[in-house]
């Protein structure tokens, strides 16, 4: 490469001078050299390989076939990702930002350190009755739900039967809790908190509790009640019966006001009592071991993450680093967000026809009430990033071409065309499919939740974490966790779509320093050490004095809004 970049300087200065001195050569001859000074620079960009990808991608061809691609859409950002792909191959492995892989605000965020462990209390005897959880949602959400209840448990004076799974026909997965998480673990870690029993007694198990008024659902139950919500009218009740049966309970407590040692006891919960089984464990090592290339050494997380599994610990070298990305962009989301993604007719009929079906409630509130145009959505910074704008980012920030990148989530809308330009700038992209072989992926295959649970651990133990949408379940607990034990060394990139879509705008337009420049300030920006804004959630955000400990004390901002 060195050798190329020579001999194109070499050229280069050719022309300059055969201008400068307006050479007797004719001008036909000037033009021969300076297309032939074209057609070399095209051929050395086409060359340009990745050294440990097996297969040769010739960028320029690639991307050109992807603007004129016959698929539903032209892709997006054809010219700002060409010149990413030009940029990229000229990076050297100097070029990389020296402050890439690392916190900005470390110092800040170093002071706050894990404490939801300490206890000041007596147990709960749980004499009050029995709470019975039936979670919905994905794995996250479920996770989400089940340190909610431990909360409302103890607020309650509740025995908790182990929480079961709703199944449902998005994630179509039977696991239960036992098969996510270790149950006994589970138990014996909040034992000097609440107490949980993993089936309700033998005399209550015969109980018609539909007919007895004690299933409570989501509509009875506001979106983050208060905990006088549930003193008032779900005590009673309990004591009345002697069991609860919550069925749903997706966001049912509030972030906040919650006392103080309570909202501690959610955070212990997220933090600390739940540890994922060894069957998952096992198999996230080994998407770790591989993503790390077989290190020697484990990252900071790795051992709270798949316990006994993790390597032994050490700093991971330079070489062995990883980024997670989460790309959330299933048509869940894109459907959703009512926004536009380039695809033209098409798209619009498909997600409008998804819409019709699974959000029926948002067709008619778009049908009765003027929602914002999609352009306006997306300059509001309401819109799931495209992988497109993504990979733009990415190469903006100065990641090099070979970065060694775990993509989480799946089924990506618009299939793998749609990652086209991630996988063609980014070579070294894999997901839990390619690291894992048949076999090994095989016990999994049929539980979207455990699957997930891989995706969660890969993404959490990277060296650096990427999320394209921060209102994600998956990319929030992942970066709160990171938070929590990461000492400030486990940096996140958190887009401010808002700024990125004023960049965008510009597109057709923008030079590429100029891009680099304005992202770089974004991100960082977004990197800033806050403690908790009241009202939101302490497993997203956990630097609060109830979960975490400020070892310095300093005067952080509290971000507004
Ligand atoms: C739960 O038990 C504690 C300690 O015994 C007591 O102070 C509290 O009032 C009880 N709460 C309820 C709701 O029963
Ligand atoms: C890691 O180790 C495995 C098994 O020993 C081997 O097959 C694989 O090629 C190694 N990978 C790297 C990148 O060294
Ligand atoms: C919304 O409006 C369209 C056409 O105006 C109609 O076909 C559709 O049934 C309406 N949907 C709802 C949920 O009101
Ligand atoms: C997954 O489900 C399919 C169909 O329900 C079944 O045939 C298959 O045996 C299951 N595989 C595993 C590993 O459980
Ligand atoms: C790309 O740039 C053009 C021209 O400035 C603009 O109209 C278009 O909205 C931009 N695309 C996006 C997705 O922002």
């Amino acid at each position: 490469m060195d050798q190329k970049q020579q001999q194109q300087r070499n050229m280069n200065m050719n022309v300059k001078k055969k201008m400068k001195l307006g050479s007797k050569r004719s001008r036909l001859a000037f033009g021969i050299l300076l297309g032939l000074f074209i057609v070399m620079n095209f051929w050395m960009l086409s060359r340009i390989q990745d050294s440990k990808s097996s297969k040769s991608v010739s960028l320029p061809q690639e991307l050109r076939k992807m603007s004129k691609g016959k698929k539903p859409h032209k892709t997006a950002y054809a010219r700002l990702l060409y010149k990413a792909a030009h940029a990229l191959a000229a990076q050297n492995e100097n070029k990389e930002p020296k402050d890439l892989w690392l916190e900005p605000y470390h110092a800040v965020a170093s002071s706050w350190q894990p404490c939801a462990h300490q206890r000041v209390w007596r147990p709960s005897e749980g004499n009050n009755g029995y709470i019975l959880v039936t979670a919905n949602g994905g794995i996250n959400q479920q996770r989400v739900a089940v340190c909610n209840i431990v909360a409302v448990a103890r607020l309650l004076n509740a025995t908790l039967v182990i929480p079961t799974f709703m199944f449902s026909s998005v994630w179509r997965d039977t696991s239960q809790f036992g098969d996510i998480y270790q149950e006994d673990y589970f138990i014996d870690y909040l034992k000097p908190d609440i107490r949980i029993i993993k089936e309700l007694p033998k005399e209550l198990r015969s109980l018609d509790l539909e007919a007895i008024g004690s299933v409570v659902t989501d509509v009875d139950v506001a979106k983050e009640a208060k905990p006088s919500f549930y003193l008032k009218h779900i005590l009673p009740l309990l004591m009345k019966n002697g069991v609860i049966h919550f069925v749903g309970f997706g966001n049912r407590l509030a972030s906040d006001p919650i006392p103080y040692h309570l909202q501690r006891l959610r955070c212990r919960c997220n933090f600390h009592a739940l540890q994922f089984t060894p069957k998952i464990q096992a198999t996230a090592a080994l998407l770790i071991q591989r993503m790390r290339q077989n290190a020697t050494h484990s990252g900071l997380l790795d051992e709270n993450l798949v316990g006994p599994f993790a390597k032994s610990k050490g700093k991971v070298k330079k070489d062995f680093r990883y980024l997670a990305l989460h790309l959330r962009f299933e048509i869940d989301m894109v459907a959703h967000s009512l926004c536009d993604f380039g695809g033209g007719e098409e798209e619009k009929k498909e997600l409008q026809a998804y819409r019709e079906i699974h959000f029926p409630g948002l067709v008619q509130l778009n049908n009765i009430t003027k929602i914002p145009l999609p352009e306006r959505l997306k300059a509001e910074g309401l819109c799931p990033l495209m992988p497109e704008e993504t990979v733009l980012m990415l190469a903006g920030l100065g990641f090099k071409r070979n970065t060694r990148i775990f993509l989480a989530g799946s089924h990506i809308y618009g299939g793998k065309s749609r990652l086209n330009a991630l996988t063609t700038l980014f070579p070294n992209m894999v997901t839990k499919e390619n690291l894992l072989s048949s076999s090994e992926i095989e016990p999994f295959l049929n539980f979207s939740s455990q699957l997930a649970a891989l995706d969660f651990i890969t993404s959490t133990a990277s060296d650096i974490f990427a999320m394209t949408d921060s209102g994600s379940q998956l990319s929030s607990l992942v970066s709160g966790y990171r938070v929590y034990y990461g000492g400030g060394k486990m940096p996140t990139i958190r887009p401010n779509k808002r700024r990125l879509a004023d960049i965008f705008l510009r597109n057709d337009t923008i030079e590429w320093i100029v891009f680099e420049t304005r992202i770089r300030k974004a991100v960082r920006q977004n990197k800033r050490v806050f403690s908790r804004p009241v009202g939101r959630s302490v497993y997203r955000y956990p630097r609060c004095s109830e979960c975490m400990c400020n070892t310095q004390e300093a005067n952080l901002p509290i971000r507004p809004r």
